[in-house]
Parts: C-alpha cells; structure tokens; sequence
C-alpha cells in the first residue's frame, strides 16, 4: 500500500519535517513531482538541512528513497544534496535510487526558464529559476533527456541536438548570458548520479508493493500550484495533487491508502499570483519574521496570510485527503485574534467555491475570527495540555474541510509534534 503525504497551500507547508517524522513507519519513501524548485527542510542531529530533489526519508538509513519518474532531475542540485548528507555522516549510496524514466534539467532548460520570466516582465510567475517548466515542457513535447539515456552512447548527440533547439529559443528572446559554465557544471555532475543505484522505478515499486512493503508518497510544491488544477498561470508545470502519485511513480489508484494533507495554521506563498488572504500590514510582517517566512530554495520573503478554507477545502476534495497535519502553530501563539477564510465575496455574490480564475477580479475574502490561545505552545507533547482557544480553532477547521486534524506541529525540531 501507498500514503501520501503532500501540501495543500501554496507549497513550504513543512512537508520534509512531516515526512522525516512519519518515515519510520515505512520501508520507502518515493518523490513523485517537481525537482530541485521544492525546499524541504530537516533538523537532524539538531542541524538544520535543506533537501531539493533527494526524498526526505534520506536520513533514516533502514529505509529505501526513491527519486520518481515523475520528478525533473537537476544532476548539479543533485551533487551539492548528496554532499550535504554525506557531511552530515549519512551514506546516500546505500538507499538512494533514481528512477531511469526521470528526465533531465539541462543547462538550456534554466537558461529558458530565466529568458522567459524576463520577457515575461511584469507578469512574470516568479519562478525559482531552476529550469522546472522547460523541463516538462521537453517532456510532453517528446524532446526531453531522461537519466536512463545517460547510458546510451548516443546521449552527447541527443543533448547537442537539443541543446541547439534550445539556443534558437533562446535566440528568440534575445538571451545573450553565457551559459558554458552552467554546462561544464552538469557534466562534471553526471558522474556522481551514474554512480548511483539507477533503476526501473515503476518496477522497483511494484516489487516492493507485491512484497507488502510500505511507501510513502512525497509531494512537493502544494495543491493551489498545481498546472491544472492551482491558480493558473501562477503555478508550477507538474500535477502537485495525489492524481499525480500514480502517474509519477506508475502505480495504479487502487494501491493508495491514505492521503495526508499538511497546511500551515496560516498561509504563505512566494512568487507572484492571487492570495485572497494575504496580509499587506504589520500583521503580515509578524507572521513573516515569527515564522522566519523566507524561501528554503530561494531566500526570497514569503507572503504572509490567514488560513483560507476555501482554498483548503477545495484541496481536500482534490486530493481525497484523509486526514490533516496542522504546522507552525506556535507561531500563532502570541496573537489576540485570528481569523480564517470561509467564503469569498467576488462582484456582489458570496461563494465558497475557487473561481476559474483569481488573478483579474475584485475579491474579497469574508473572514470568522476566533480568539488567540495566547500561550506559548512550543513544548507541549501532549494535546490534552494544549489550550482550549486552539481546541476551538482546529475543531471548527477540521469541520469546514470535512477532514480532522490529526497532528500539530509545534516548532521545527524533529519531535515537536503533537497527536490530536
Ligand atoms: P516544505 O517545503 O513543505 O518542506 O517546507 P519548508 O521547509 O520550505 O518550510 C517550512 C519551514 O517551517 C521550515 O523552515 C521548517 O523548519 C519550519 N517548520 C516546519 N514545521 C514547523 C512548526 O511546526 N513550527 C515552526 N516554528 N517551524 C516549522
Ligand atoms: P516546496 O516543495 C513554494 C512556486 C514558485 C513560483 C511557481 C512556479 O518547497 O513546497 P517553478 O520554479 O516551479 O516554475 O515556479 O511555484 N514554487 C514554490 N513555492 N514552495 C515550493 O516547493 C515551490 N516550488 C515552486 O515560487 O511561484
Ligand atoms: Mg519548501
């Protein structure tokens, strides 16, 4: 069987924190989506880590780690992860595996990526620059490198056809940055990933789900980025949502369990797009500095905002969430009031559906306000100790979603979470 575990905001939710957590219940862990755009961070041994493309179960040495088909592959990003978790004493050449489907970032791909935000100008997605929508589009327009080509002798061939593909692209958009040394970069990279545990990943899953070993699904980015089902265009290119867990990782619906949705006790997002519940005042500024709100790939400062549950709910039913881990609520602690989301006023009518789009039209989102637990929670490990205002808070929640709040988690260390 297969859980999953993914955001349902905006991405950064603490999706690595909540999958180190839950990994030791299962023999593998398995990225299904996106590639090195996704910052996942771990406190290990009290250190902190940022992992991109490597699964976030790296850590427990017992337990497989797959890279899925799924995922775009940036072999460069690729090296500096396995270095840092090597540094850190763990072995990645025992339980790391990538799948021979993955396709490849190329140097071009980031070099498009870049072109095409700055021609964008103004309206540009606010991309993270790594190369994540050239990559899919190299993928669903039959063009793309996969890892397993890296092993054909006719990979040099390929790429330079591609990569003067790429140049006439780039061309168009009057791209003049030299990129050699982006490209010396990714073939002295390739190295470490040919040295890897190179497999056929839908296989390498099936042969572990018919020996009734356990996987978990690893998402990354969030529901509301989702290409088809997020606030398009300000999404990212790959399906963020559980649907993808079987085309990712080429497993068959019926083999999924439970889907664990993560959502923050508010909301942030980064990178350009709708946010109804954004705060642009000091409150915003508040969550942003408490929370330490500033991108784990990036570094660029988050968006800061309430919960917005009908964006939740609308995740939810996306994804057929079962049941909700609640993150960073003690930065919630200090405040008087909080309120949350539940219906959105757009041109004279209330709803509390996600409209076809957001981007273009005066909406107001309607809020309920509850009052503050006004304690810090940080150390509690037990839910009956935690106080009653947040009891009020997740139970109203949970409610509106249509799916309990399961955990809370309560800072950032490994074993600050709480089971409802
Ligand atoms: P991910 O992309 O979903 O894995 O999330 P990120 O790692 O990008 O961002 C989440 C940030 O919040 C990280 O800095 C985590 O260390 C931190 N974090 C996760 N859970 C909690 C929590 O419950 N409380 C606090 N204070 N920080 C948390
Ligand atoms: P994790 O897994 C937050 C956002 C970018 C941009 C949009 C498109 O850490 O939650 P892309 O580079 O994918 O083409 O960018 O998506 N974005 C994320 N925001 N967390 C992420 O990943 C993100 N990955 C992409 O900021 O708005
Ligand atoms: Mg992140």
């Amino acid at each position: 069987m297969v859980d999953v575990i993914l955001g349902l905001q905006w991405g950064d939710e603490g999706k690595g924190k909540i999958v180190d957590y839950f990994a030791k219940n299962y023999d593998l862990v398995a990225r299904f989506q996106g590639g090195p755009n996704a910052g996942h961070t771990l406190y290990v041994q009290g250190k902190k880590i940022v992992l991109h493309q490597i699964p976030s179960g790296i850590f427990h040495q017992n337990i497989e780690n797959i890279i899925g088909s799924g995922v775009v592959l940036d072999p460069v990003t690729l090296k500096k992860e396995c270095k840092a978790v090597e540094d850190l004493g763990f072995d990645f050449r025992k339980n790391l595996f990538v799948s021979e489907r993955t396709h490849l970032i190329l140097p071009g791909h980031r070099a498009l990526d870049k072109a095409s935000e700055l021609a964008k100008g103004m309206d540009k997605i606010g991309s993270t620059l790594k190369g994540i929508g050239p990559a899919y589009m190299d993928k669903t327009g039959r063009n793309g490198l996969r890892v397993g080509d890296l092993l054909r002798p006719d990979f040099r061939r390929k790429y330079d056809d591609l990569k003067s593909k790429h140049q006439r692209l780039l061309d168009g958009l009057q791209f003049a940055e030299d990129i050699s040394a982006w490209e010396s970069d990714f073939f002295e990279s390739l190295e470490l990933l040919l040295s890897l545990k190179i497999v056929s990943g839908e296989y390498f899953i099936h042969d572990r789900l018919q020996q009734g070993k356990r996987i978990l699904a690893e998402g990354a980015q969030g529901s509301m980025l989702d290409v088809d089902f997020g606030t398009f265009p300000f999404v990212t290119s790959s399906n963020t949502v559980t649907a993808g867990v079987c085309t990712g990782l080429g497993i068959s619906p019926q083999k999924i369990r439970e889907v664990i949705g993560i959502t923050k006790a508010y909301c942030t997002r980064v990178g350009s797009g709708p946010f109804p519940t954004e705060l642009n005042d000091e409150s915003g500024e508040y969550l942003r500095n408490k929370g330490n709100e500033f991108g784990s790939t990036t570094g660029r400062p988050r968006r800061c905002g309430w919960i917005d549950l009908v964006a939740l709910r609308y995740a939810c039913m996306l994804n057929g969430v079962n049941s909700i881990v609640m993150t960073k609520a003690d930065i919630l602690d200090e405040l008087d009031e909080l309120k949350v989301c539940h219906a959105y006023h757009i041109g004279g009518t209330e709803t509390d559906r996600i409209p076809f789009q957001m981007a273009d039209i005066e909406l107001e989102p309607l809020y309920r306000s509850f009052k503050g637990w006004k304690k810090d929670i940080s150390g509690i490990s037990h839910f009956g100790d935690m106080p009653d205002e947040m009891r009020t808070y997740i139970a109203f929640l949970g409610d509106f979603i249509h799916a309990p709040v399961k955990y809370i988690s309560n800072g950032p260390g490994r074993e600050q979470i709480v089971s409802v």
